[in-house]
């Protein structure tokens, strides 16, 4: 019974949206939350954009169990009580009990790791990478690698200079078929890749 369940869980595959992107059956999406192309959203993830918007940019990478929340997760630590009276008064309403946060604005390309929380109102930057159970307070930089409760950061991906190309080419912006021609140099990792890295950036970028 266990191996049937677990065979169940991870069997089930995404399911292909338009645009490329792929959307487990088996995740939550609610409310305001715009996806971009070619990101992936894993089973059990769960996000929120209840009360302010959630937006996920292209080619990324959203994990199992992953939770974003929004607005309508907030209850006031300031009042007397936290409890949602709006759930047993049909008198009051939701939006009246809401705190309201910012939009959680998540970049391209940006990796989410198993089971990470990213609190209401957090912007993530385009390449940024959120380890596996990191609770996510405070808004990530582009190209940071954070991880922990609550999330520090560990380390940059790149130095500044590659940072810098990586985000002047906004590869995410184009179609993967574009891409292609370039995937392996895309793809290619290990030590000392830097110079690599900037000569197919030069590449793509010719080729735009
Ligand atoms: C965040 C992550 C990418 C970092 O990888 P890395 O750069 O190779 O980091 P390292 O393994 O060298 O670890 C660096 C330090 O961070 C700590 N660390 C790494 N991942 C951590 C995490 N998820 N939470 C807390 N601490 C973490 C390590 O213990 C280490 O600490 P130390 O310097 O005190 O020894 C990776 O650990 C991770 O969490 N990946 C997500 C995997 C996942 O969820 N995949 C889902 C399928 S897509």
């Amino acid at each position: 019974m266990k191996n049937f369940l677990i065979s169940l869980y991870t069997g089930i595959k995404l399911r292909e949206r338009p645009h490329g992107r792929r959307i487990s059956p088996i995740a939550t999406l609610r409310g305001d939350v715009n996806i971009g192309k070619y990101t992936y959203v894993s089973s059990f993830a769960d996000i929120r954009g209840i009360g302010s918007t959630t937006r996920i940019g292209s080619y990324c990478s959203v994990a199992r169990g992953v939770k974003i929340m929004s607005s309508g997760q907030v209850h006031a630590v300031d009042a007397i009580s936290t409890f949602p009276f709006y759930l047993i008064d049909h008198d009051l309403k939701r939006t009246d009990f809401m705190v309201r946060k910012g939009d959680v604005v998540i970049g391209n390309d940006v990796w989410i790791g198993a089971d990470a929380i990213i609190l209401p109102g957090v912007r993530i930057g385009d390449g940024a990478v959120i380890g596996a159970g990191a609770v996510v307070t405070k808004d990530v930089e582009a190209f940071q690698i954070v991880a922990g409760v609550p999330a520090k950061a560990l380390r940059m991906r790149f130095s500044a200079a590659v940072c810098e190309a990586i985000s002047a080419s906004k590869w995410w912006e184009r179609d993967y078929s574009d891409l292609k021609p370039f995937i392996h140099r895309i793809y290619a990792h290990g030590q000392d890749r830097e110079e690599g890295m900037q000569e197919t950036l030069a590449l793509l970028t010719r080729a735009g």
